[in-house]
């Protein structure tokens, strides 16, 4: 049952705290110790969370798959009783990248009305496409990547070889590259950070078409939040990754065959979605710390209103860390 309607805009309040994730996890680029990185990111995050006049529960922790520290499952966020929210948060969407000073890792979290996300159910991973809107209505999960390529590109009344699709470099994604190369569509391999991918295959003029593959399933409920901002279109299935996961599925009857929608993964209309660049990307740059300052730049989206925001910020660093007793600088 989903609740009452955020009357509320809250791209602003959202835009600080995946910018105080960034700030902080910006500090630990390239040194190897991603989970320094991940806990001062949570930590940021949930300062900043707690700053907000709402009630949000977090209902996509990060973490579980790789035990990292999380802002728990269930935990209450927020320093009111209302507006009472769904909270997904990716504190660093791409650890790896931002451990190894790669490109596009990004701070994340989207919100939804209380009742609306998906409650992940602890298989870690899910198959995904995403598109953006002008090929919505066009994915179907069940087909082969060939014939969604076909109906992507009679969408968008271009050729298969125009389009391009950005995968996951994974042996398991062996089989869909081979697939979607026989189709003549070009492919854009990347390492880590399928929230960020899925932006690529859904924002204008990125270049990007499509999103195909497996990746985390919390990382499919935050791109479907995004996904609804700018009226794109997503699927997913459950993707047991090992025979423990699919007794879990079985004992706990998960049906592992369902396609998701994006309604199914977000309900109504009430989402909104921030991301922060922590390293640059190519949607958004990343941190650069300066002797007093800082600069950040997001984006935050709306799905009522469609409205999508880029935000270029400068934070003052030792004002920030009098006021907030964190470790900015
Ligand atoms: P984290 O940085 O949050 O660990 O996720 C990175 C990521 O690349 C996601 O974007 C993606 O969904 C998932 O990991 C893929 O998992 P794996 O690296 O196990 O293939």
């Amino acid at each position: 049952m989903v609740g009452s309607k955020i009357s509320r805009n809250l791209s602003m309040e959202l835009a600080r705290v995946t910018e105080a994730a960034a700030l902080t996890a910006g500090r630990w680029m390239g040194r190897d110790l991603k989970e320094s990185a991940d806990q001062a990111a949570v930590d940021a995050m949930r300062q900043v969370l707690d700053t907000i006049e709402m009630e949000g529960e977090i209902v996509i922790g990060e973490g579980e798959k790789d035990e990292a520290p999380m802002l728990f499952t269930g935990e209450l966020v927020g320093r009111a009783t209302s507006p009472q929210v769904d909270i997904a948060v990716d504190p660093i969407d791409g650890t790896r990248l931002l451990a190894s000073g790669m490109p596009n890792s990004i701070a994340v979290l989207a919100i939804g009305e209380r009742g609306s996300m998906y409650r992940w159910e602890h298989i870690a991973y899910m198959d995904k496409i995403a598109v953006g809107p002008d090929a919505r209505g066009a994915i179907d999960l069940r087909d082969s990547p060939g014939e969604n390529l076909q109906r992507v590109a009679r969408a968008k009344g271009r050729k298969v070889n125009d389009l391009t699709v950005v995968v996951l470099d994974r042996p398991r994604h062996e089989q869909l590259i081979r697939e979607i190369r026989e189709a003549g569509a070009r492919l854009k391999l990347i390492t880590d950070g399928d929230v960020a991918g899925a932006l690529l295959a859904t924002m204008e003029g990125t270049g990007i078409d499509a999103l195909m593959g497996i990746g985390g399933s919390p990382e499919a409920v935050i791109a479907a939040c995004a996904l609804k901002c700018v009226g794109g279109d997503m699927q997913c299935r459950l993707w047991p990754r090992n025979e423990e996961e699919r007794v879990f599925a079985h004992e706990n009857q998960i049906d592992v065959d369902r396609v998701w929608a994006i309604d199914d993964l977000v309900q109504g209309d009430e989402a909104f979605f921030a991301a922060t660049g922590i390293t640059d990307g190519e949607l958004l740059n990343g941190v650069r710390y300066g002797s007093m300052r800082a600069t950040t730049h997001s984006l935050v989206m709306r799905a009522r209103s469609g409205t999508v925001r880029f935000i270029n910020s400068t934070h003052r660093l030792e004002k920030l860390a009098s006021l907030d007793q964190m470790p900015w600088d």
